[in-house]
C-alpha cells in the first residue's frame, strides 16, 4: 500500500464568475466542491493509477465529513485522525481567465490529537511500501512533524517522498533520518538555499550539491513546462517534456509526487521513474481540475520525454 499524508486538508471550492468586481456582490455561474490539500491530490492520482492507496492526516467537523463522503464515493480508502476543529475550505474565484484564491488557515490541533495521529501513522506505516507527505501544517502541529514522521517510517524501512516548504522542510532535512525523495520547484529550492536558482544546468547542479541534501537519494526539481532536473545519488538527469496544451498546471507537482511514489513502490529504474512522474505532471496540466489525470494520453506523452545525464 502507498500511504499519503495530508495534515491540513480542505474542501476546495471553485466559483466560476463572469468578472470580479471589488466591493460588489458577484454571482457564481458554477460551483465545484472537491476534497483538496496537496496530499489528497496525490491520493486521487494514485487511485487513478489503480495503486492501493490510503489517505491519512487530520480531519474534523462537517467539512471533514464532506471530504470522507466524497472519498468513499470515489472508492478511495482513508484512515484519518479525527480532531475537534473544523477542516478548512479554500476558495478559488475563476474570473476573466484569472484565479484569485482565499485560503483559510484551518483548524488548530492540540497535543493529544497530534500524539494520536503519530500512533496511527506508525501503525499504518508498517503496511506501507512508500509514504508521501505533502503540504502545510495546521496550527498547533510542531514544525518538526515531518521529521518525526520520517523517523517513524525509518523504523519500518519505508521510503518517504516529501513535498513541502518553509520550516517543516528545513527541519526534515536537518534531522538524522532523511526523506528518500523530495520534489521542490525552483522557488522552493531558492527559499531553502537562501539564494536564487535558475533553470540552468550549472545553477541546478550546484544547488543540489549543497550539503543540505546529503543523505537524500532522489531530489527532483520540477521545472513546469521545462520538465525537471533530478539527482539520484551521484547521477544527475535533465528531463525534457514535449510541448502540451496546458489548461491548469496547479497540482502538477502533486501528480509528479504520486508518480514518484508509485515508481518507488514498483521498483522502477531511473528512466522509468522520471518518465512516469513527468507524464503524470503533464497529464494533470492538461486538465481543468487539480490532481486529476486522464490516462488515455499516457503512452503518447511518455514516449516523447527525453532524458539525458547531466
Ligand atoms: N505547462 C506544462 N507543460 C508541460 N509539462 C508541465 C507543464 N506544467 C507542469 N508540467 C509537468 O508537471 C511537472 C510538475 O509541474 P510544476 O513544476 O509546475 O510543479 P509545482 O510547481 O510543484 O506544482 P504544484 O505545487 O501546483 O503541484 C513538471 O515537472 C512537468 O513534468
Ligand atoms: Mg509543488
Amino acid at each position: 500500500m502507498i500511504l499519503t499524508v495530508t495534515m491540513n486538508p480542505s474542501i476546495d471550492i471553485a466559483y466560476q464568475l463572469d468578472e470580479l468586481r471589488i466591493d460588489h456582490a458577484v454571482r457564481a455561474k458554477e460551483t465545484l466542491r472537491t476534497p483538496g490539500g496537496k496530499g489528497l491530490n496525490v491520493t486521487r492520482v494514485l487511485h487513478t493509477l489503480h495503486e492501493d492507496v490510503c489517505a491519512a492526516g487530520l480531519i474534523g467537523g462537517n467539512n471533514g465529513g464532506f471530504i470522507k463522503d466524497r472519498l468513499k464515493e470515489a472508492g478511495i480508502r482513508f484512515a484519518f485522525t479525527e480532531i475537534k476543529g473544523e477542516t478548512r475550505c479554500c476558495i478559488a474565484l475563476l474570473h476573466e481567465g484569472k484565479q484569485t484564491e482565499v485560503l483559510e488557515p484551518g483548524p488548530e490541533a492540540d497535543a493529544s490529537e497530534y500524539r494520536e495521529f503519530l500512533k496511527q501513522f506508525y501503525t499504518l506505516s508498517k503496511d506501507s511500501a512508500c509514504i508521501t507527505i505533502s503540504g502545510s501544517l495546521p496550527a498547533g502541529i510542531p514544525d518538526h512533524c515531518y521529521a518525526d514522521l520520517i523517523s517513524a517510517a525509518a523504523i519500518n524501512g519505508v521510503p518517504v517522498v516529501l513535498d513541502c516548504s518553509g520550516n517543516a522542510l528545513k527541519k526534515a532535512l536537518a534531522a538524522d533520518h532523511k526523506p528518500y525523495a523530495i520534489k521542490p520547484n525552483t522557488d522552493e529550492l531558492a527559499e531553502l538555499l537562501g539564494r536564487q536558482v535558475t533553470k540552468d544546468t550549472s545553477s541546478l547542479k550546484a544547488a543540489l550539491l549543497s550539503p543540505l541534501f546529503d543523505g537524500i537519494h532522489w531530489i527532483i526539481v520540477s521545472l513546469g513546462k521545462d520538465g525537471c532536473f533530478a539527482k539520484h545519488d551521484n547521477t544527475f538527469y535533465q528531463v525534457r517534456v514535449p510541448q502540451i496544451h496546458a489548461v491548469s498546471p496547479v497540482g502538477s507537482g502533486d501528480s509528479m509526487v504520486a508518480g514518484i511514489a508509485s515508481a518507488l513502490a514498483r521498483n522502477m529504474n531511473d528512466e522509468g521513474l522520471l518518465k512516469h512522474a513527468n507524464t503524470l505532471g503533464m497529464l494533470n496540466a492538461m486538465q481543468k481540475q487539480t490532481g486529476c489525470v486522464n490516462l488515455k494520453d499516457y503512452d503518447a506523452l511518455y514516449q516523447l520525454i527525453e532524458i539525458r545525464k547531466a
